[in-house]
C-alpha cells in the first residue's frame, strides 16, 4: 500500500517572478483556494496518510500557513465566525498529516527527493509536483491502483506537442499493458526535438521505489547543472527496474507559469 507522499516545494519559481521574489507560488489562490490544498485533497482522497513537504527557508511561509494556531484561536475567541472555525479545522486536518524537511540550496528535484530518505518507511511512495494540477479525475488514486496491480513504479504520462519536448521528461514506449498503461524503456530529461524518443511526457505524479535514494546519493548533476529525478529513474530502468507510464484521464493544468496559472484559475472556476 502507498501511504506516504512527498511534495518538493523548494524550487525558486523563476517563471512566476516577480511574484515569487517574496511569495510562495503554491499558496497562490486558484478559484479562492491555495494550489497546494488541491494537491493535499488529491492525496487524502487517494488514501495517503502522511505527506512530506520539502521546503527551504525562503518558503517558510508555507509552513506558517499550517502553523498559525495562536492567530486562529484569538480570532475565533473574539468573533466565533463559523466560516473561520471551518477553515481552521481544515488547516488542522492538513497540519496533522504534514512533515517538513529542508533543502537549503535548490540543486534540483533529485536532490530535493533525497532529503526525504530518512522518513520513507515503505518500499514505494508517491511524489506530486505541485505546479501540475490534475482535475476531474484523481490521478494519484488511479496510479496507486496500477501500482497495486503490477507491483511496479508508475509515472503519469501525457502526449505533448513535439515542439515543446525540451520542457519535459520524455520517454520511450515499451510494451503495452492495457488501454492506458505502457512499460517505459528509457526516459530523458528535457531532450532537444532531435533527440526526443517520442512526444510522451512525464507529468508531476510519480510512484517511486525506495531504491531511488541509493541512485540519488551517487548522482552527478545533469542538464542545467541540476540533479534531476529523471536521471535517477533512468538509472533504475537501466538496471531493469519496471516503470509504467499511466496515461491518466483527468485534465492537466500547468500552474508554474503565469499564462498557465491564469488559465487554471479560469478552468477551475468553471467546474
Ligand atoms: P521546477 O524545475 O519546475 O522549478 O521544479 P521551480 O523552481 O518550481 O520553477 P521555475 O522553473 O524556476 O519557474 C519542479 C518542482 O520541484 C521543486 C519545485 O519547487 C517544484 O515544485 N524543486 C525544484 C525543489 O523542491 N528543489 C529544487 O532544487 C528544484
Amino acid at each position: 500500500m502507498i501511504k506516504q507522499a512527498i511534495i518538493p516545494l523548494a524550487g525558486l519559481g523563476t517563471r512566476l517572478l516577480p511574484l515569487t521574489s517574496v511569495f510562495a507560488k503554491e499558496l497562490l489562490p486558484i478559484n479562492g483556494k491555495p494550489g497546494i490544498e488541491y494537491i493535499l485533497e488529491e492525496c487524502i482522497d487517494a488514501g495517503i496518510k502522511e505527506v512530506i513537504f520539502i521546503i527551504s527557508k525562503k518558503k517558510i511561509m508555507i509552513k506558517n500557513y499550517f502553523y498559525n494556531d495562536k492567530f486562529y484561536k484569538s480570532i475565533i475567541n473574539k468573533k466565533k465566525d463559523p466560516r473561520v472555525i471551518k477553515e481552521y479545522k481544515k488547516i488542522l486536518k492538513f497540519k496533522k498529516m504534514i512533515k517538513f524537511v529542508y533543502q537549503d540550496k535548490p540543486l534540483g528535484t533529485g536532490d530535493a527527493v533525497l532529503k526525504t530518505r530518512k522518513f520513507i518507511k515503505d518500499k514505494f511512495f508517491l511524489m506530486l509536483l505541485p505546479d501540475d494540477l490534475i482535475i476531474k479525475k484523481n490521478c494519484s488514486k488511479s496510479m496507486i491502483k496500477i501500482h497495486n496491480q503490477y507491483n511496479s513504479s508508475v509515472m503519469a504520462s501525457m502526449n505533448v506537442n513535439k515542439r515543446t519536448v525540451s520542457r519535459w521528461g520524455i520517454y520511450k514506449l515499451g510494451n503495452r499493458l492495457n488501454k492506458k498503461d505502457y512499460l517505459i524503456k528509457d526516459v530523458i530529461e528535457k531532450p532537444s526535438i532531435k533527440n526526443a524518443p517520442s512526444n510522451k511526457a512525464v507529468i508531476g505524479r510519480y510512484i517511486l521505489p525506495r531504491d531511488i535514494f541509493q541512485k540519488l546519493s551517487k548522482q552527478k548533476p545533469g542538464k542545467g547543472g541540476e540533479i534531476h529525478i529523471t536521471d535517477a529513474i533512468q538509472s533504475l530502468i537501466s538496471d531493469n527496474k519496471k516503470f509504467i507510464a499511466h496515461n491518466f484521464s483527468g485534465r492537466y493544468l500547468d500552474c508554474g507559469s503565469m499564462r498557465g496559472y491564469i488559465k487554471s484559475t479560469v478552468e477551475i472556476s468553471k467546474l
